[in-house]
């Protein structure tokens, strides 16, 4: 349900005294890292945000195991194309409440038991709120687990998969509008005590090479003034850093994404940016500051450059309908219908959880891309190219 803009959101008083201090105006930027990372007022920094149907909003695993269940198999090949002797790393950035890192600990474990005995868990999170939530949830996980950053996994490199689920989305972005003949970096001002959004300087450097890139340059009268949208210039050293992390393996980025010419289409005049909260949706990315989730959708052809500028060779994609299909959900969902009666309700419930990971206008529209690192890992063949990507079965 979408809920319309707050007249006036109040400033809690470390926002406008941070705001204050630099001069009472931000890039939109500064403005979302601080709301989401601050370690003790942003949402994910201080662990406020609940990730689940109870909570802020739901993710595909916290709806229950079926998520990781369908892509263990993926993460499994992966690990088998490994050599056979080395061990192995499952990385799983941004892990929110630790909800699939869990599940496919136990997937691994369940159903590839000895390649789960020569797999790590690695869990990477900058935000020590949710990485205390974390640590509660996997005190029985089947796997041995550590937490570190990528920075110090460049010294002593892994092998293994990387997992990016919805955490691209929380990276900060750029927020740019048209003003006349330029593109304006979007601020949040601090206007007596509320807050507001103002076009401010020219974009300048690489910004406006990637504007270029994206057809956004030279300015036409497709996009009215004060049209706007995001770019994301977390990507290209997040991609770096994550590649930096691994020796030999793959990523697999699976979220909200679209294509450049969706994505900044002259109709979509705002963007993508939304805010989450109680299960609510708001387009208001000032209301109530550090209370709730913001997110934008990522551009498919920039996290692509993003990718390979950070050494990854992109392997293809496809929307989470098509990967969960290619991955068995239908013969899941067939299974269920064998059930027993008696757990009925329990089989309903499944089946609801496995309908609402394809739904085409919701969770099945996700995007999933794999990425390898470059000349390190075998090329793919027909054999080992990803499951996902496979035709699913008649
Ligand atoms: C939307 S939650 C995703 C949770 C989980 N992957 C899931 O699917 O339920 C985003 C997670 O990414 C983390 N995060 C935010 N920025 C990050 C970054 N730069 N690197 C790694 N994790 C990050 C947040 O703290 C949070 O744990």
């Amino acid at each position: 349900m979408q809920t319309p803009p707050s007249a006036s959101p109040p400033v809690p008083w470390w926002l406008a005294q941070r705001l204050r201090a630099a001069g009472g105006s931000v890039p939109f930027l500064d403005y979302m890292d601080w709301v989401l990372h601050d370690p003790d007022h942003g949402a994910y920094g201080s662990g406020r945000l609940a990730i689940g149907p109870r909570g802020d909003f739901a993710t595909a695993p916290s709806l229950g195991p079926e998520f990781a269940q369908l892509l263990a198999p993926q993460v499994a090949q992966w690990l088998a194309l490994l050599p056979a002797d080395a061990p192995l790393a499952l990385v799983e950035t941004g892990p929110g409440e630790g909800q699939l890192a869990q599940q496919l600990a136990e997937a691994l474990h369940d159903g590839w038991p000895q390649l789960a005995g020569r797999t790590e868990l690695v869990l990477v999170e900058p935000n020590a709120g949710m990485a205390q939530r974390q640590r509660q949830r996997l005190g029985a996980c089947p796997l041995p687990v550590r937490w570190i950053d990528f920075d110090s996994l460049a010294s002593a490199p892994l092998r293994g998969v990387v997992l990016a689920h919805e955490v691209l989305d929380a990276l900060a972005i750029e927020r740019i509008e048209r003003r006349g003949e330029l593109w304006c970096r979007q601020h949040v001002v601090l206007r007596g005590d509320s807050l507001g959004l103002e076009a401010a300087e020219p974009l300048t450097g690489s910004l406006l090479d990637q504007l270029e890139a994206l057809g956004l340059l030279p300015l036409d009268g497709s996009r009215p003034e004060g049209w706007c949208t995001e770019l994301h210039p977390g990507l290209v050293p997040w991609l770096a850093a994550c590649a930096g992390a691994l020796s030999e393996g793959w990523l697999l980025v699976i979220d909200y994404a679209h294509e450049a010419r969706r994505y900044y289409a002259p109709q979509r005049s705002g963007g993508t940016l939304m805010a989450y909260r109680c299960q609510r949706a708001s387009d208001d990315p000032l209301r109530e500051p550090g209370l709730w989730d913001l997110t934008a959708h990522l551009c498919l052809e920039s996290l692509e450059a993003a990718a390979r500028a950070g050494g990854w060779q992109p392997l293809g994609g496809c929307r989470q309908g098509e990967a969960l299909l290619a991955l068995g959900l239908a013969s899941r969902l067939h299974a269920l219908q064998q059930g027993q009666a008696d757990r009925l309700a329990e089989l309903l419930q499944r089946r609801e959880t496995l309908l609402r990971l394809v739904d085409p206008a919701g969770l099945g529209e996700f995007r999933w891309l794999a990425f390898r690192r470059d000349g390190v890992a075998p090329m793919p063949t027909p054999e080992t190219s990803p499951l996902f990507l496979s035709v699913p079965a008649p």
